[in-house]
This record gives structure tokens, sequence and C-alpha cells, in this order.
């Protein structure tokens, strides 16, 4: 049996990975990956009328959860299938600067963007051959240091480098991954993100990008075994600058544009 698994599947990019992956066809059943059950339930009609015999599974997991996480590695144990495509796309953000976050919003960040990711992956990896593909969702905030976004940006530069890294550690395998580094995506990230005791560090959300465009590009970059996947002028700029230019002037111009 051949699968392929997308987390965050509840919601913004992580829904329109689901779609994109269903449409690309070539597997038997796509797994469904978020915590909020009955829109995985409803991801699940939608796909599997507008895909015939495509099994749509959803798994309603909180991947901030070591045991749950476990809980995914023995569905694969028990199915023994082959993982095509991985997508790591549950995570989120918070505003604020050190003063604002509760140590439940840090430890969460860091479980959820960091760690469920490597686990994940790991747990998924002895089920893909050649030619599988995972996709773990970077950011445009990981090419510098973000005041008073800090802890997001900081899990994002860490998701970067664990997955260029391991895309290396993988070419003998001929299983590629690439981090998908956006910029701002039109999706429900803002409204979890803005929920914290002080949601306004971050007020200029320009330009706005849509989840089809990034995924899109995802999923080409990812077959043509890139490392890292990034839609538009903006966030290439973004990027150059990041590497280009000395932190502190990339930094004093975030705090002027935020
Ligand atoms: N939107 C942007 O501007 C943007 C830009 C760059 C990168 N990203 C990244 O893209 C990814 C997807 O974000 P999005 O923009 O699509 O935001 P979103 O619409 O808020 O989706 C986030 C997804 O993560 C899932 N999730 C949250 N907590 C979880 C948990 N504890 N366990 C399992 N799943 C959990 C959510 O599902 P449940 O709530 O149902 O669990 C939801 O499906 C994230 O990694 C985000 O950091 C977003």
């Amino acid at each position: 049996m051949r699968i392929s698994i997308v987390t965050g599947a509840s919601s913004g990019l992580g829904r329109e990975f689901a779609k994109q992956v269903a449409a690309a066809g070539g597997i038997d059943q796509l797994w469904v990956v978020a915590r909020r059950a009955e829109r995985l339930e409803a991801l699940k009609a939608e796909l599997e009328v507008s895909h015939a015999g495509l099994i749509v599974r959803p798994v309603a997991l909180d991947l901030t959860s070591q045991p749950e996480i476990d809980k995914l590695a023995e569905m694969l144990a028990a199915e023994n299938p082959q993982v095509d495509v991985l997508v790591n796309a549950s995570g989120f953000g918070k505003y604020g600067t050190y003063r604002d976050l509760t140590t439940e919003e840090i430890t969460q960040m860091i479980d959820l963007n960091c760690k469920s990711v490597v686990l994940l992956t790991y747990a998924v990896l002895p089920f893909m051959a050649a030619k599988s593909r995972v996709l773990n969702m970077g950011s445009a905030s990981a090419f510098q240091p973000l005041p008073e976004f800090n802890m997001y940006a900081s899990t994002k530069s860490f998701v970067v480098h664990f997955s260029r890294a391991l895309n290396v550690e993988l070419k003998s395998r001929g299983i590629s991954v690439t981090c998908v580094c956006p910029g701002f995506v039109r999706t429900e990230f803002f409204d979890v993100a803005r929920d914290t005791a002080n949601p306004d560090t971050c007020q200029n959300f320009t330009p706005m990008y849509e989840p089809e465009d990034v995924v899109r590009k995802a999923l080409a970059d990812s077959l043509r075994g890139k490392d890292l996947s990034v839609l538009g002028l903006n966030t290439k700029l973004k990027r150059m600058a990041g590497k280009l230019l000395p932190a502190k002037m990339v930094m004093a111009t975030w705090m002027k544009i935020k």
C-alpha cells in the first residue's frame, strides 16, 4: 500500500497540501493529521468524492505530545505502507517579546515546530523508498533573527537547518527533503499568532501570498529535489538580505517595517 501523510491538514497550508497531494494521484491512502477531528472528517468527505478510489484517513493527534506521535508510529508499524510524501505543516507562531509569551506558549511552539517535525520525520523514514519526499514548513522568518517574533522565527531557523542537512544525509537513499519558506500566507495563522498577551508587535503583513500558489511551487520544487522552496520576489529578497547583509542592519529594518 502506498500512502502520503500531511500534518496540519485541518487548515491553511496543510489542508491545501492535502488537496494537491490527493490530486497528484499515485497513492492508495492519504493520512491527514491535526487535532480537530471534525475538520479532518470534512476533508475526507470532500477528497473521497473528488478522487474516486482514494481513501483519506483522518488521524486526530496533538503533535506536541510524544505518546501521540508514537501512536502514528504504531499505525505505520501495523500497516507497513510505503510512504511517498510526508508534509510536516502543523505549526504555529505567537507575536510578542520575551516578556509576553507564557512558558506554555514557548514550549508548545518548540515542541510542535521543532520536536514533532524531527520525531515524525524519523518515524516515517523507515517506510520511505527512493523518490519518496519530505516537505517541512519553514518560513521566511527563518532567514534572519526577528525581535518581537523571536521564538517563532528561531523555531523556523531550526527547521531550515534540520531539513537541509537531512536532505544531504538522505541523498544515498534517493529521498529528498524540501524546506518550504513562504512569506505571509492567507491562512488562520494570524488568528493564532495574535491570540497572545501582545498581539500588536507585528502589524505589516504585506505582501500576502495564497496557499494554493505556495503549495504548488513547494510540490514542484520537491519533485525537482530542491532543498528550499521560496515563492515570490519579496521573499527571495528577504532571503538574500539575510544572507548578505549584517544581521544588525536587517533587524533594524525589520523593527521599522514590522
Ligand atoms: N501563514 C503564514 O503566513 C505562514 C508563513 C510561513 C510559514 N507558515 C507555516 O506553515 C505551517 C502551516 O501554517 P498555516 O499558515 O497553514 O496556519 P494554520 O491555518 O493556523 O494551520 C496550522 C495547522 O497546524 C495544526 N496544529 C496546530 N497545533 C497542533 C498540534 N498541537 N498538533 C497537531 N497539529 C496542530 C492546526 O490544526 P489543529 O488546530 O486542528 O490541530 C492546523 O491544521 C506552519 O508551520 C506555519 O508556521 C505559515
